[in-house]
């Protein structure tokens, strides 16, 4: 790859660690004591679990996530903040290596379209999620819900999302899925980033999303980013761009009732993603 091509990822991987401050915004709306033991699931590179370090002075946060290179730059990324309450492990959330009821709050920041595809899975990891908060506890969830795009750029992002490997849900589909497993949604809110890539991030954009499946998952039948460009690549012309994560839904809800055993839920566990 070229210069100029490096420069369009280390740019466009910018706006994502930024986000508009939408990560800070949203960890302030989260209303908690200090000295909390809170977890960040799909922490990715960390920057969710550094923004609860720094709001909400717990005792501890602790980030985890499937993919050994998103720890390993978390890891990075909270030594160049000289972060002393946050630690981060390599675990699978739907296998939560906790004992029960041993956190004040869970938060996940744009990692529920990665983790779960349908909604099985979404409703065993907020089991998971039930069974590690005390009573009371805090669920903070971000995520993109497809019925509030707006633009055809941001649908069309949310579409690409998908083709590359994605599952969305609606607000109606997550609302249902936590009370059902014992949450209350307390509140529901929008944050939006203002994202925009232009064609040549929004190309940047689809070869790091194709090739990050192998990296993090070691992936060998990753999609072909010049095959997935090749097919967007007239519509993004035509829309001048890709409004990418430009909407972010934030649900906070609490933990009202223990969430019944799985093993009382028939499940199909087969969309899971393994490292
Ligand atoms: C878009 S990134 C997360 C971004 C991050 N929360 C932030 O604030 O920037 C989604 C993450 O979910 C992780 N993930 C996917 N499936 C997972 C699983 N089963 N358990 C834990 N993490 C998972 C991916 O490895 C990826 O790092």
């Amino acid at each position: 790859m070229g210069e100029r091509g490096l420069r369009v990822i280390r740019e466009f991987r910018s706006y994502y660690d930024d986000l508009n401050g939408v990560r800070r915004a949203i960890v302030h709306r989260i209303p908690v004591a200090s000295g909390q033991r809170w977890l960040d699931i799909g922490t990715g590179d960390g920057w969710f679990a550094l923004e609860m370090e720094r709001v909400l002075s717990p005792r501890v946060v602790i980030g985890i996530d499937l993919a050994r290179c998103e720890v390993e730059l978390a890891h990075q990324h909270a030594r160049d903040a000289n972060s002393r309450l946050s630690v981060f492990v390599q675990m699978d959330a739907y296998r939560l290596g906790f004992p029960s009821g041993i956190f004040d709050g869970v938060g996940t920041f744009l990692a529920l379209q990665d983790i779960c595809l349908d909604l099985p899975s979404m409703r065993r990891l907020f089991e998971e999620v039930n069974r590690v908060l005390r009573p009371g506890g805090w669920f903070a969830l971000a995520t993109t819900t497809p019925e509030d795009a707006e633009t055809p750029s941001q649908k069309l992002a949310l579409e690409i999302y998908q083709y590359i490997r994605a599952g969305f849900f609606t607000k109606a589909e997550i609302q249902e899925a936590l009370e059902q497993v014992g949450f209350q949604v307390e509140h529901v809110e929008f944050y939006p980033t203002g994202v925009n890539l232009d064609p040549e991030e929004a190309k940047a954009f689809i070869q790091f999303e194709c090739d990050w499946l192998e990296r993090a998952y070691g992936w060998q039948n990753k999609p072909d980013w010049r095959a997935v460009w090749a097919r967007f690549e007239p519509r993004i012309r035509a829309l001048g761009g890709l409004e990418v994560d430009a909407k972010v839904t934030f649900l906070l809800a609490r933990k009202v009732r223990p969430a019944k055993p799985l093993s009382e839920l028939p499940l199909d566990l087969s969309q899971e993603v393994r490292a």
